[in-house]
């Protein structure tokens, strides 16, 4: 989604800083890109539709290299569009005041309607088709000397969400920066001062920042960092150090991020897990849940929300959570619960997952839990994310940076946090000392398990070969698996644009079997655990409509692998982890299709990595 970049210096020119910020949020998805830069002569702009890559080619013709160290302010932005068409008029930043006042804009304005209709009659004429273009005028009407004050007036007046920086040649030196419902973070460098919408962009100057905090304004200049209330009350809010070194954001050799996170799952793995279990007494330790056993042995319903990945993940959860700890869980998608008025309270344990921590649905649905009463826990990725914060208890992931807009190590980071955290409640009801010490020593094995499905990669790339023509797919799974497929079909629609569908067994004689043929592959996911049987069963009811069948099936199981047209081998494991090895093994597949197909595989079309709005 939208991502901002600001950056002031006493002596650095701010060009190059902002440039490569921009190219570190180009993962999170956008259609076109900006740069505002203050000079002695007033604030210059610069616009393109398309990538990065083209404004900075602009930049280069239009701004020479002898004249850029006058600008040591600037902020920058890539565009998703919400409002209006992905043009350069639309792209950020939008100007206001005969172009003196410049600002770059995440999220949405929801009252924009009305606040541009209240301009116009004083006598604004709007460019652009945009919400934000409304908050850079709004602003300038406000201001009487005090950049930081009009601000705060502006916003008091706006209905939606913003993560926003200001500059405005009428005060010079300095940044306005604000947030509410979209993040921003302040990296705190010797000399220099970044802002950016995502710490990944930040990491290669400072890794000392500030998470801001919804209704936090601030003022940067060269000098220092002043945040406030948008009431003008002082705030403080501590420096804290980034884990992520700028080596874990990089490609690393392998040609693209999804592929290279497919692969740094065994290390991941290894970090969520690290520290986390007590062999000795057969359970988890999660101590950042902040929940005593007596506390856990009260919890009578588990909701589990989440997004996309995160939902399977969650889906996964369910039957983890009611076979090991026999409690019933609702996996929820975040949107539909937060506008369900749910039934929740006291006596039910809400559980978000999210890799980045800042999706707007799961964000609202977390409130919506905690104003209800519920005991409300994060499962994120992203350290300091407003999900991690807001919730103030949970597990985090500690699956390092995921860059890829196609979500794959943080699934089976995600799944394998909540085996934890069931092993956990589990221990505190129907599992045994005995049970919790094979379910620890199973959980110990998942990073190798996942190291020998990555050695079936080029295997996989031979299957993905003979099935990269289908437009049409189906994947089909029962019980624990059947998430496992809706996570397969995600994969291959969002970065091989293959139309395909998720499916439990069972269900695809009721009406989708119409739609099989020789031309629509079925992804069978057949690890040998119970109900494969029965899968087979519905394998047979494919093949006699003449779908081709690929299987995802357990190693030494040759009676799976003589059931279907082609293979894929996964490790033998316990029904706990199957899920996570037939994913990985799916992931690879999407992957190889998508490359096959030529797909640009790390910015799928239309997609954004964080979804930041509703
Ligand atoms: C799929 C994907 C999305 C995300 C979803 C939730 O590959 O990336 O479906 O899983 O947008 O995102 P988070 O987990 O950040 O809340």
């Amino acid at each position: 989604m939208c991502g901002i970049v600001g950056f002031t210096s006493r002596e650095t020119s701010a060009v190059g800083p902002l440039i490569s910020g921009l190219r570190r949020l180009e993962y999170r998805g956008y259609d076109s890109a900006g740069v505002a830069l203050e000079s002695p002569d007033g604030i210059r702009v610069y616009k393109q539709t398309g990538k990065v890559a083209e404004l900075d080619a602009l930049l280069k013709r239009e701004l020479p290299e002898d004249e850029r160290g006058k600008f040591t302010i600037g902020i920058a932005h890539t565009r998703w569009a919400t409002h209006g068409l992905p043009t350069t008029v639309n792209a950020h930043p939008h100007l206001a005041d005969g172009g003196s006042l410049a600002l770059v804009h995440n999220g949405i304005v929801e009252n924009y309607a009305a606040l541009r209709a209240g301009l116009e009659k004083h006598g604004v004429v709007f460019v652009s088709q945009t919400d934000t273009e409304v908050l850079a005028h709004l602003i300038a009407a406000f201001d009487h000397g005090d950049l930081l004050a009009a601000t705060c007036d502006a916003l008091k007046r706006v209905e939606g969400t913003y993560g926003i920086a200001v500059i405005s040649a009428k005060h010079r030196g300095e940044m306005i920066v604000a947030r509410k419902g979209s993040p921003l973070v302040i990296g705190m460098g010797e000399k220099d001062t970044v802002v950016a919408s995502d710490v990944s962009a930040i990491v290669a100057h400072t890794r000392q920042v500030i998470y801001l905090k919804d209704g936090d304004v601030a003022r940067i200049t060269p000098e220092g960092v002043d945040i406030y209330s948008l009431d003008n009350a002082p705030v403080s809010r501590e420096v804290q150090e980034v884990d992520w070194d700028i080596g874990a954001i990089e490609k690393g050799g392998f040609e693209h991020f999804m592929l290279k996170e497919i692969f740094e799952q065994p290390d991941a793995l290894r970090n969520t897990i690290r520290g986390r279990l007590d062999a000795a007494e057969g359970t988890a330790i999660l101590s950042g849940l902040g929940l005593s056993p007596r506390e856990l042995a009260a919890i009578r319903r588990l909701v589990i929300i989440g997004c996309g990945t995160s939902l399977h993940a969650g889906m996964v959860g369910k039957y983890l959570f009611e076979s090991l700890a026999g409690v019933p869980v609702s996996p929820e998608q975040a949107a539909e619960f937060r506008y369900s008025n749910p039934i929740v309270g006291p006596d039910d344990w809400v559980i978000a997952l999210s890799q980045s921590g800042e999706t707007a649905d799961t964000l609202a649905a977390v409130r919506e839990s905690i104003r209800k009463g519920a005991l409300v826990s994060g499962l994120c990725n992203v350290v300091g994310s407003t999900i991690a914060r807001e919730t103030g208890r949970g597990v985090y992931l500690h699956a390092g940076p995921e860059i890829s807009v196609a979500s794959t190590k943080a699934f089976t980071a995600q799944v394998t946090a909540l085996l934890m955290t069931a092993l956990k409640l589990g221990r505190t009801r129907r599992l045994s000392h005995e049970e919790g010490t094979a379910l620890v020593a199973q959980i110990e094995r998942i990073p190798d398990l996942i190291a020998e499905v990555l050695k079936e990669s080029d295997a996989i790339a031979k299957v993905a070969e003979k099935y990269a023509k289908s437009d049409d797919m189906f994947f089909i799974g029962r019980g624990i698996l059947y998430p496992a497929a809706l996570e397969g079909a995600l994969k291959i629609k969002e970065i091989a644009y293959v139309h395909a569908e998720g499916y439990q067994a069972a269900e695809l004689k009721h009406g989708p079997i119409a739609l099989l043929s020789d031309e629509t592959p079925v992804v069978a996911l057949l690890a040998d655990i119970p109900g494969k049987e029965k899968t087979l069963g519905n394998v047979q009811e494919c093949r006699a409509r003449k779908a081709p069948v690929i299987g995802v099936v357990t190693a030494d199981d040759e009676a799976a692998a003589a059931a279907v047209d082609d293979f894929i081998r996964v490790p033998r494991t316990s029904v706990e982890l199957a899920p996570i090895l037939s994913v990985v093994a799916l992931q690879l597949f999407a992957y190889h299709v998508a490359r096959l197909r030529g797909c640009e595989i790390d910015q799928p079309r239309n997609l954004a990595k964080s979804v930041t709005v509703e």
